[in-house]
């Protein structure tokens, strides 16, 4: 029998490498796949599945792995960027956003992950395709934590493998690319109709009239009635603010009606005038299901926004003339830190300043108390 010469021992190797590669596809394609189908049941229309094949080759080419399997392959050129998944809605729709800004200007693929896919994908056509948890797990990825302003720095970032982190939502991330920012945030056929169905049935209280121009209100409550103050030496919109952001709308528009959404309705119903019959308390303030209040906020003309990333959203998106809260915290605010108004508010948006002195007779050094031990 002949001993096999250097070269069949080669050509076997090489041939027993190319089999366990392609059932380490395989294997990779399925999950992929199956993921791609469970993270799509949420949704009442059918998602884009993932395109799995952009991803299969990442776990062996990762900085940290030499595997033989990938061997020879091209080490997927663009790179894979990732950001990690936080806080709610307005949140991961400006962690989306600015992923999606940041890996384009860099020529970087970008990847979401599921619980991001789980959070935006019911309510919006997104499309960023979606990691799978396996690949996740197994890349060793770069962190870089994100401030909410664009810098020179991001747009020379080299690592193919980076997971950015943070709570980025400023336009001067994204606002070159608002076209696209505007398409992959379409919302689904059902939640447009439903909106545009609500709107269609309002009437003006006073005459009757079909209202010619839509203002959806936001006023975020909830947790920020604790956090503004304690933490960050601030305030929420309050009574006053409302008033005039309102009045702002009823000088220049004609016939305006006001859609108010709120994760605090109660409050709405107790502090905002609609006296006048155009307020309409339409939200259902549920922060669990924040879809339909969005959807609503979206299909408006115009928008009156307090503070938070909802609001900011539902602006960005709406188009329309914006009256935002101005200069809502003390000027020695922590929040000043990481908050840059120039970068939030678009510059022809409308700011009206915060009423500070709730917070001012809490934190003024002469406060009473301060002396009674
Ligand atoms: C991986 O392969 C490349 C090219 O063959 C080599 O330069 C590099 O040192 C290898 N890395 C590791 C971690 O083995
Ligand atoms: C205002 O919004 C309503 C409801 O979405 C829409 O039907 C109407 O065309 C909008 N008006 C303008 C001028 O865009
Ligand atoms: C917020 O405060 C700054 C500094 O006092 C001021 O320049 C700016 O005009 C204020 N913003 C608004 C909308 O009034």
């Amino acid at each position: 029998m002949w001993p096999p010469s250097r070269r069949q021992l080669c050509l076997a190797f090489l041939l027993v490498c190319a089999l366990s590669a392609f059932s380490f596809l395989l294997h990779l394609h399925q999950d992929l796949f199956r993921n791609g189908l469970a993270l799509s049941l949420p949704c009442l229309e059918r998602q884009p599945v993932p395109a799995p094949v952009a991803i299969v080759c990442l776990p062996v080419t990762s900085p940290a792995s030499n595997a033989s399997s990938c061997a020879g392959r091209p080490a997927a050129p663009s790179g894979i960027w990732t950001i990690h998944p936080d806080g709610r809605f307005g949140n991961q729709m400006g962690q989306y956003a600015t992923l999606l800004a940041l890996a384009q200007l860099n020529g970087r693929r970008a990847f979401i992950l599921p619980a991001m896919h789980a959070a935006l994908a019911p309510v919006f056509r997104i499309t960023l395709p979606v990691l799978a948890p396996e690949v996740n797990r197994r890349t060793s990825w770069k962190q870089l934590l994100l401030h909410d302003w664009m810098s020179e720095e991001y747009s020379r970032l080299e690592d193919p493998f980076l997971k950015f982190t943070g709570f980025p939502c400023s336009w001067t991330f994204f606002h070159h690319v608002r076209e696209q920012i505007r398409r992959e945030f379409t919302l689904h056929d059902h939640l447009r109709e439903e909106a545009q169905r609500l709107l269609g049935k309002l009437r003006l209280g006073r005459t009757g009239a079909r209202p010619r121009t839509f203002v959806g209100v936001h006023v975020r409550r909830g947790d920020y009635l604790q956090v503004m103050p304690q933490r960050w030496k601030g305030v929420v919109g309050d009574r006053a603010y409302l008033q005039q952001a309102m009045d702002w709308f009823r000088a220049r528009h004609e016939a305006p009606i006001f859609v108010v959404t709120s994760n605090g309705m109660k409050w709405c119903w107790e502090n905002i005038d609609a006296s006048r019959g155009d307020v309409v308390f339409a939200g259902n303030g549920l922060e669990s299901s924040p879809a339909k209040d969005f959807a609503l906020l979206t299909q408006c003309n115009h928008t009156v926004m307090t503070i938070g990333t909802f609001g900011f959203w539902a602006a960005y998106l709406a188009g329309g003339d914006t009256v935002y809260l101005a200069n809502f915290t003390l000027p020695d605010s922590e929040f000043l830190k990481i908050f840059k108004p120039e970068a939030a508010f678009l510059p022809e948006w409308v700011g009206i300043n915060a009423d500070l002195s709730p917070v001012r007779t809490l934190s003024g050094s002469w406060r009473p108390w301060r002396f009674l031990g």
